[in-house]
């Protein structure tokens, strides 16, 4: 197949003075997509990489495209993560991951949590806030977490997101409003072991817990390759939970729209009941299972790199009714 591989890479990302650190740590490293386009050769594919912006678009529509490999998290607005999805639909060609609801749905916390509630998904209790100013009355109990309701990386999140009083509350809000333009989501800590579990086509792969010095997974530490954070997959955890929590990863999947390949962050109480964080429709693909859950995930299940790329491309092709050659 001609398959396209689309992605922002973080050496084209646009630079603005006012752009908090880390504001573009969930786009893709040159590496990853040399390692994306080396698979799909190995797969026997004709495989070219093409970024993921407007100006690519005549150059994408000569190469003809069996299928797009969509890894574009686009630069601006909320539809960042949409753009690409919405083109392609536009274009007719068929593309891997959600498409332009999953990618909406996914991309604001808060309205994927309200999904959750909807559905019965355990999800930490919260309210939106838009300033330090104006923090609607609640009756969440402290320690409480403060984060932006959109971007990821954990951007926004600093050793002090942990508040304990409304004092602390509003500055923590404050901060992460003078970092970053968003809604800012404040929820309940929740307050044991977090998980995060990546979903290839239609398995579920082994849990892997992060088990981070803080005890979350703070900007500086996804920032610092050489961080205490570490993973462990499968994680320790009894059959009953482990079947229990990979039931609610696939249910999320499920309810956001997502297609192909997804990873969930979890958490769970003190009383080891499992909460769904967030869901993020683009895991990261590198190729070090040490800089990547998913991959992680499905080294321990026994997959290469080879494999997740291959099998991300067999769910697409089943989606959109291609066959694979
Ligand atoms: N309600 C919460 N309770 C405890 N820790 C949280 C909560 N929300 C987020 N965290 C911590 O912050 C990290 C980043 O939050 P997450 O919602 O996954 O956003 P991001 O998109 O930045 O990864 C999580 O991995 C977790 O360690
Ligand atoms: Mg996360």
């Amino acid at each position: 197949m001609n398959i396209a591989v689309l992605a922002n890479l973080k050496e084209d990302a646009p630079v603005n003075k006012e752009d908090p650190p880390g504001r573009w740590d969930d786009l893709d490293d040159r590496g990853t997509v040399d390692a994306i386009l080396l698979a799909l050769h190995e797969l026997g594919h004709n495989a070219q990489y093409f970024p993921a912006t407007l100006d690519s678009i005549n150059d994408l529509r000569k190469f003809a495209p069996d299928l797009c490999f969509n890894s574009s998290e686009g630069h601006y607005g909320d539809s960042r993560e949409a753009q690409m999805p919405a083109i392609l639909d536009s274009l007719r060609i068929p593309y891997t991951c959600a498409g332009v609801l999953g990618m909406s749905l996914s991309h604001n916390k808060a309205v994927a949590k309200k999904m959750f509630r909807d559905t019965h998904i355990p999800t930490a209790n919260f309210v939106v806030v838009r300033d330090g100013i104006n923090i609607p009355s609640h009756t969440m109990k402290y320690p409480l977490f403060v984060k932006p309701a959109v971007e990821g990386s954990s951007i926004g999140i600093n050793d002090a997101a942990i508040v304990y009083n409304e004092e602390e509350l509003v500055r923590q809000v404050k901060y992460v409003r003078s970092i970053i333009d968003s809604l800012i989501l404040v929820e309940e800590f929740v307050a044991g072991r977090e998980f995060t579990i990546g979903i290839l086509g239609n398995e579920v792969l082994p849990i892997v817990e992060i088990i981070s010095p803080t005890g979350f997974y703070s900007n500086s530490q996804k920032e610092d390759l050489n961080s205490q954070v570490r993973r462990i997959s499968p994680a320790p955890l009894s059959k009953k939970d482990a079947v229990a929590f990979q039931a609610l990863a696939r249910r999320a999947m499920n309810v956001l729209h997502l297609y192909d390949v997804c990873r969930m962050d979890m958490r769970m109480d003190a009383a080891g009941k499992p909460y769904v964080l967030e869901v993020n429709p683009i895991p990261l693909m590198d190729p070090d299972p040490n800089q990547a859950s998913l991959i992680f995930a499905a080294v321990t299940a026994g997959y290469t790199y080879r494999d997740v790329v291959r099998k991300i491309i067999e769910s697409a092709a089943h989606r959109w009714n291609l066959t694979l050659n």
